[in-house]
């Protein structure tokens, strides 16, 4: 039988880690016939309820699962990596200013560099979930120079699918006959959900674009703000759909995306689109099994240019805070 893919995954023991470890298990992240390895990586407080999550991935038989590893040292944790799920980070807390805020996320994103760095498999894939994901992803690919900066990737596919779900509704179409959204920029509530491309069920999308009340005053802001609207619902933060958009991302980078149709990831920028070149932002991307590639040559118009440099110049602001922390 094939080599189980080892996956790391960090805060395995918070709740999108809830969320996202089963399916990862059941095959869900890689495909029916491909065996994983999960190493569980927690900071000691954590350690104990990982071990009830596993406790409980054991008692599901998954016939994939070949394997579960807890640590809570990112050397130990990385160790072979083949894929790196970044979902733990430190949140928010009342009062805290945002240096102190990308400091403490420092703190974790700095070392789990240098530990892929140190000893990641050679194939080596990592998805920064935790926030802010854009700058974490920067982090942690500054402190892991041997490891192609193409391998980091921070996720705005949470965004692309809620815009895809609003369109969808709006159009009144299935979510499977809209094609080519993008998220342009940071995973934040500068986010630029860009619709001037997208194809519903074959069709441009002008009576959406030409709607400006509904594009401006309900779409964007709708998709920009959707995870602070999840909280004031749930009580707590989007989980499940957060696992859910972290599986569809790694398994099209892996696995390719659709023809036809592409996504959205934060990537390295090469300066395509004036974003800045180094900067971890939000762009079309498709993948051909492996390796993410810009979607090039789309028309920008002034409406889009604006929301992109907008949150582009947010993403520069905090780049530049880390820099001047010392942590890129
Ligand atoms: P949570 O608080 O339930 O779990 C986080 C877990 O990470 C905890 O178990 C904690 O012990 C662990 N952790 C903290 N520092 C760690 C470290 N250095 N190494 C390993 N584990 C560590 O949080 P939740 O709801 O699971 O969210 C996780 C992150 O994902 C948050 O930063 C959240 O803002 C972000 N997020 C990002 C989204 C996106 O679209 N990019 C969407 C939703 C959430």
């Amino acid at each position: 039988s094939p080599t189980p893919v080892n996956v790391t995954v960090t805060g395995a023991a918070g709740q999108i880690g809830y969320a996202l470890l089963f399916r990862i298990a059941s095959g869900q992240l890689l495909g029916p016939d491909v065996p994983v390895r999960l190493r569980l990586l927690e900071i000691p407080q954590g350690v104990k309820a990982a071990e009830g999550t596993a406790m409980e991935l054991d008692d599901c038989a998954f016939p994939l699962l070949a394997g579960i590893d807890i640590f809570d040292n990112p050397r130990e944790g990385f160790d072979g990596a083949n894929i790196g799920l970044l979902v733990g980070a430190r949140p928010r807390t009342k009062g805290m200013e945002r240096a102190d805020l990308l400091e403490a996320n420092g703190g974790i994103f700095k070392p789990q560099g240098e530990a892929i760095n140190a000893g990641a498999a050679d194939d080596i894939r990592v998805l920064v979930v935790g926030n802010p994901a854009n700058t974490n992803a920067l982090i942690a690919a500054s402190h892991a120079p041997d490891v192609p900066s193409s391998r980091f990737s921070a996720m705005t596919r949470l965004d692309h699918n809620r815009a895809l779900t609003q369109v969808a509704k709006r159009a009144g179409v299935s979510v499977d006959e809209v094609r080519r959204l993008t998220i342009w920029g940071n995973h934040s509530a500068t986010q630029y959900p860009d619709i001037f491309h997208a194809k519903v069920a074959g069709s441009p999308t002008t009576s959406l674009t030409a709607d400006e009340p509904w594009l401006v005053d309900e779409f964007i802001p709708v998709v920009a703000t959707r995870g602070a609207a999840i909280i004031e619902a749930r009580g707590a933060s989007s989980a499940a759909s957060a696992a859910n958009a972290a599986i569809d991302h790694v398994h099209d980078w892996v696995n390719g995306t659709r023809e036809g149709d592409w996504t959205s990831a934060g990537i390295v920028s090469d300066g395509s689109y004036g974003v800045p070149e180094g900067l971890v932002s939000s762009f079309p991307v498709v993948s051909h099994g492996g390796d993410w590639e810009i979607v090039q040559g789309l028309e920008i118009g002034e409406f889009s240019r604006a929301r992109i440099d907008a949150s582009v110049a947010e993403l520069v602001e905090e780049r530049d805070a880390v820099r001047a922390l010392g942590l890129v």
